[in-house]
């Protein structure tokens, strides 16, 4: 099968989160299984694009509002394992950044392109593979625009990797979509508002979300998408994503000071651990927690500082947190920086080695998520031993036991700074069972969380419609 990607971001050349991770593993485990799988994605201006040489391989012309040039590139020496487009909008994606508060010109343009240089193509894709709302209105135009006819055959799937951002833009830009039956313009429509990813869901194939909890979790909140959910629900599906097990694995890692087996797990946690101290000035004898993440609500940011204060009093543990996002976190968190010298740390930034480094060192990785459609970040941690700390929701809790039922992380119920402070005081009695702690690490290394399996259940959704 002619497998196509189309998302903002990837791995390694754009990434903001999971996402990223997600389009950056998924294609090359599914061309291992004998399928033909490509991204498309934006020609940004990042360090990725700056350091590598591109061919073009196409031309042409959109329409937004006014005609606009775009072109269509490849890698010239390309060692992801799979092919990327990339499609150039000089103007509007060759950004600095992925998104930004004005989004709507820019991922339209992107649409509109990639499915203009698709549908020129000798040979129709098989399947076209939408990843959240930047590419919702993707199954829209494939079944609706006239230019597009010529894919209406091409089944389209759309993954909602965050239902609570939708893309919503006013009616007045209705006009930006290439030619369609007015007669149709409801199917674009939520609440008066053209809603992306509502569109993507009523018009795509199959909608998959990356976990079976999360699922069940949108029917009931969605953002205003409950009931549109409900609706649909015969077309829906949860795979849990899985993880790029090459990237991801502690025996060969890069990035990390010591590389370290199931077998050398506790002198090579222990030498990290100790590196990590130094350079952040902690106590490497007592259990390290670690937060990992974009400081937003979701995550249960807002709720860092208080459950820090709180915890670390105890002197019993330390923590270092990397983050970025709401500035008013950012700000409370520095400053516990001055009042728990040698017990907690931050660093305020994006930085891809030190999150390995970070999986690698720490005891506990800690994740008070609101709302979790999948979270990769316990299973990286699992990969590198260390016990995740979660709130029962979304995708943490299809991958999440508690120790108390015969599992192997911590399990809270609920977001609240008592009960993830309480987790924290169970992680460090935990830590004190030396043995028990120890054979715990070496279980949550053998546990599989790698794209095979679930590559897989996607090449199966696929066949499923296939005309
Ligand atoms: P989300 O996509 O909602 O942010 P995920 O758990 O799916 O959450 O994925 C987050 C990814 O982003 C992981 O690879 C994580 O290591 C990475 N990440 C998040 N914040 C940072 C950061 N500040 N520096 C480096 N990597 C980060
Ligand atoms: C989103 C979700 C996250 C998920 C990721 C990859 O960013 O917030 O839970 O793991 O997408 O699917």
């Amino acid at each position: 099968m002619t497998i196509y990607h189309i998302s903002a971001e990837c791995f390694p050349i754009a990434k903001v989160g999971g996402l990223g991770d997600v389009v950056g593993a998924l294609p090359k485990y599914q061309n291992a299984l004998g399928e033909s799988s490509s991204v498309i994605m934006p020609f940004y201006d990042n360090k990725y694009t700056r350091t590598h040489e591109f061919e073009l391989i196409h031309s042409g012309r959109l329409q937004l509002g006014m005609p606009m040039d775009y072109n269509i590139l490849t890698l010239k020496n390309n060692d992801l394992g799979f092919n990327v487009y990339f499609v150039d909008v000089p103007y509007l994606l060759y950004k600095d950044y992925v998104y930004s508060s004005n989004d709507t010109g820019r991922f339209l343009a992107f649409q509109i392109a990639a499915l203009n240089w698709l549908v020129q193509l000798e040979k129709v894709p098989d399947i076209v593979h939408c990843h959240d709302h930047h590419t919702g209105l993707i199954p829209f135009m494939m079944s609706q625009c006239y230019a597009y006819q010529r894919l209406r055959q091409t089944p389209s799937v759309i993954t909602i990797h965050n239902g609570q951002y939708q893309g919503w833009f006013s009616h007045d830009l209705v006009h930006l979509i290439p030619p369609f039956d007015f007669g149709k313009v409801g199917l674009l429509d939520w609440n008066k508002l053209v809603n992306p990813l509502a569109a993507g869901i009523k018009c795509a194939w199959k909608v998959t979300t990356v976990s079976p909890s999360y699922m069940n979790e949108l029917k009931y909140a969605a953002n205003g998408l409950e009931h549109l959910l409900r609706t649909e629900s015969h077309k829906c599906v949860g795979i849990l994503n899985g993880i790029d097990s090459e990237v991801w694995n502690p025996k060969t890692d890069t990035y990390i000071e010591k590389n370290y087996t199931i077998k050398s797990v506790e002198s090579g946690k222990a030498a990290n651990k100790a590196w990590v101290c130094q350079q952040f000035g902690l106590n490497p004898e007592l259990p390290l927690f670690v937060f990992i993440g974009r400081l937003v609500g979701e995550k249960g940011a807002d709720l860092l500082p208080y459950i820090f204060e709180e915890a670390l009093w105890s002197r019993k543990l330390c923590v270092l947190m990397l983050g970025s996002g709401d500035n008013r976190v950012e700000n409370q968190l520095e400053s516990l920086k001055h009042a728990h010298v040698g017990y907690y740390n931050n660093y305020i930034g994006y930085n891809e080695k030190l999150s390995h480094l970070l999986y690698a060192a720490a005891d506990f990785l800690l994740m008070p998520s609101r709302v979790e459609p999948c979270g990769l970040n316990q299973m990286y941690a699992l990969r590198y031993g260390t016990v995740p700390v979660v709130n029962s929701v979304g995708g943490l809790m299809d991958t999440v036991i508690d120790v108390g039922e015969n599992g192997f992380g911590i399990r809270h119920s609920g977001p609240t700074v008592h009960e993830v402070v309480h987790a924290m005081g169970r992680g460090v009695a935990f830590y004190g069972y030396k043995d028990h702690f120890k054979k715990n690490r070496r279980l949550m290394m053998q546990i599989d969380h790698s794209w095979d399996t679930s590559a897989k259940t996607y090449i199966n959704l696929y066949q499923s419609i296939q005309l």
